[in-house]
């Protein structure tokens, strides 16, 4: 089978879904790969890169003949027009929020592999694209913050006295926030971080940081993910974090609810407590936002505090996401195509999770 890799349409994105190494592997399991030209421009993979790793450099017209359609994020009226029906469509789809495009591309009778519907099991982990690009995702936050912070992070003892290390707070320790505390610890700051799920306390203070337990209530949570939070949570969680969120530096906020818009976590009360030149990093803004200021793509600023819609973050870090996007993909190939033909066990509970469209038949999930 050909694999075709599409350069991306998203404003913005400079992330490709497949190296060279990888489509290197790809070949060697016995796909003919093609890539789009210039597809890996923006995470400096060039054509000459692909073109020595095997694969075949193509426009997009050319690319049609391919069987397998690979890309991050999901396909525009562009590529939807480009590609003819039938075909095998592997990306992320976001269907609970993309009901129409998921129809769109039902008609075509694409059979379509979302990528974000890839349940999170063990044996999942490693075609997990979610976890490794909101890995990143949570580094890059850190780092963004620091950057527009007037301050250092760690405690410093000078001649000419002592600078206290700065105070991070996080929002929500999934795989972002885990990977956001870890960072914030390495560069020297008091971290503490909560989140809905009493489980992550644990993982909180393995990395170091002061987990706020908001108490009395649980939330609870639904094949692994959080479940929207009650009024009642909310006031309680306003309780126990408002006392850090008034000497905190950097705020990061990661809170996500699955096929919901994001929770308000910091209203426009509580950012009248927080200090002037602190930062709140909200990578919930393509969501609707953690925080109830939040404008994405810009950058806000109330009462002197910094309120940063982040928008695509991993592809800020478009050399390290791109690789590990790949590959998720190739070990995703490995279990759908081992023989460079890409067979469906719709027994597979991989394959059940992600297989939203198959040649006519709608196949959603909640
Ligand atoms: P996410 O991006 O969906 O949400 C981020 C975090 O926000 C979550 O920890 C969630 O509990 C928290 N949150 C939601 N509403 C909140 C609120 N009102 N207040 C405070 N926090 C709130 O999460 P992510 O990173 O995608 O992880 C989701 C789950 O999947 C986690 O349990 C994670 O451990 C699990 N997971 C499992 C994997 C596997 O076994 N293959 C791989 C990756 C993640």
């Amino acid at each position: 089978m050909k694999i075709a890799i599409i350069k991306e349409r998203r404003n913005g994105e400079n992330r490709v879904s497949m190296s060279p190494q990888v489509a290197a592997n790809l070949i060697k399991m016995g796909f003919e790969v093609w890539v789009e030209s210039d597809a890996g421009f923006g995470a400096h993979f060039s054509n000459n890169q692909y073109s020595e790793a095997g694969v075949l450099i193509k426009s997009l017209n050319e690319l049609k003949d391919a069987d397998v359609f690979v890309q991050i994020n999901p396909p525009s009226p562009e590529i939807i027009g480009a590609i003819p029906d039938g075909k095998i469509w592997i990306s992320s789809v976001y269907h609970r929020s993309n009901t129409e495009l998921t129809e769109t591309l039902n008609a075509k009778k694409w059979t379509v592999l979302s990528l974000d519907a890839i349940p999170r099991i063990s044996r999942a982990q490693s075609m997990d694209v979610l976890s490794s690009q909101a890995n990143l995702a949570g580094y890059r936050a850190v780092i963004e913050g620091a950057y527009h912070l007037d301050k250092i992070f760690p405690l410093l003892m000078t001649a000419a006295g002592t600078v206290t290390p700065a105070k991070v707070l996080i929002f929500g320790v999934g795989v972002a926030g885990l990977q956001a505390i870890a960072t914030a610890k390495r560069l020297g700051a008091v971290v503490e971080a909560t989140d809905v799920r009493p489980e992550t306390k644990e993982q909180v203070q393995s990395l170091g940081g002061k987990f706020i337990e908001v108490k009395g209530i649980e939330v609870g949570s639904e094949g692994g993910y959080a479940k929207e939070a009650s009024e009642e949570y909310r006031k309680a969680q306003r309780d126990a974090v408002n006392k850090s969120l008034a000497q905190a530096d950097l705020v990061i906020t990661t809170a996500l609810v699955p096929g919901r818009k994001a929770p308000i976590l910091i209203d426009d009360e509580q950012l009248s407590l927080m200090k002037s030149g602190s930062i709140v990093i909200d990578m919930a803004a393509e969501q609707g936002g953690n925080c109830s200021q939040t404008k994405p793509h810009e950058i806000h600023v109330v009462n002197g505090v910094k309120i940063i819609g982040s928008v695509n973050l991993p592809s800020e870090l478009s050399a390290n996401a791109s690789e590990l996007f790949a590959r998720n993909i190739w070990e995703l190939l490995k279990l759908i195509g081992p023989k460079g033909e890409i067979i469906l066990d719709r027994n597979d509970e991989i394959v059940q999770g992600c297989l939203i469209s198959h040649q006519g038949e709608l196949l959603l999930k909640n």
